[in-house]
């Protein structure tokens, strides 16, 4: 069975989970567009729901398939936001942001009252940190701040620099037009502390750690789909 069928399916199960008059989230990437498409054809048989998107290309994705979707501004609060990950380690903490979306990913994770990972089994790791950890810095000044980075990793014993991320010879820019470092960790052996350590580094909008807030990930595997829990 192909990554692809793995992530239809989790999508497709977290579609299911979906209930009338719901506020949704809507998450980012490959994972998470399986979801909105599942839900999609949910809502064009007669669902009614609103969606908060955590993207720009998600938005375009929900409103191509006709689906309402809310400011975060006016949405209240969220029931279910449903959203993919880079690495699940134990307790369902995660490492997020590998399609650069993780802060408006985490303003959505956090103004819901329940959030549900979606990811097929290569992403289930024992320790967190193999995925590189990605951190959005404001654009100005961003090395100035990639060096403080560099700064607070060391007191965690974590030796490699950030990485700008770069495409085409152009750094990314996030959706709130700031830049991402990205750091191969290794691993991640205290991810609360260093978590705190990176919001309290001036310049740093939001890192990839997100940490006591999937209440359950529904996991692709070659016999189906798994419910893990923290
Ligand atoms: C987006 O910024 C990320 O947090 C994604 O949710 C994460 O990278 C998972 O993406 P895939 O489902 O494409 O692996």
């Amino acid at each position: 069975m192909s990554l692809d069928v793995q992530k239809q399916a989790v999508g497709e199960a977290a579609a299911a989970m979906v209930e009338d008059g719901m506020c949704v989230g809507l998450g980012t990437g490959s994972t998470a567009a399986f979801f909105v498409k599942a839900l999609g054809a949910r809502v064009a048989a007669g669902l009614k729901i609103r969606c908060v998107s955590t993207s720009v290309a998600t938005a375009e994705l929900a409103a191509s398939l006709g689906m309402t979707l809310l400011d975060l501004n006016d949405a209240g609060r969220i029931d279910l936001c449903v959203d993919g990950a880079d690495e699940i380690g134990p307790g369902l903490a995660l490492i997020k942001g590998g399609g650069a979306a993780l802060l408006r990913e985490k303003l959505v994770w956090e103004a819901s009252d329940r959030c549900v990972t979606i990811a097929d089994h290569t992403k289930v790791v024992k320790a967190l940190g193999a995925f590189a950890l990605p951190i959005e810095v404001v654009a100005f000044g961003h090395k100035t701040t990639a060096n403080r980075i560099a700064d607070v990793l060391a007191e965690f014993d974590i030796g490699m620099a950030p990485r700008l991320r770069v495409k085409d010879g152009q750094p990314v820019l996030t959706d709130g037009g700031n830049v991402i470092y990205d750091v191969a960790c290794g691993v991640i052996a205290e991810p609360s502390a260093l978590a705190a350590a990176l919001k309290a580094t001036t310049g740093v909008v939001e890192h990839g750690l997100f940490l006591d807030l999937a209440e359950e990930a529904l996991v692709a595997t070659l016999d189906g789909v798994e419910r893990h829990y923290p």
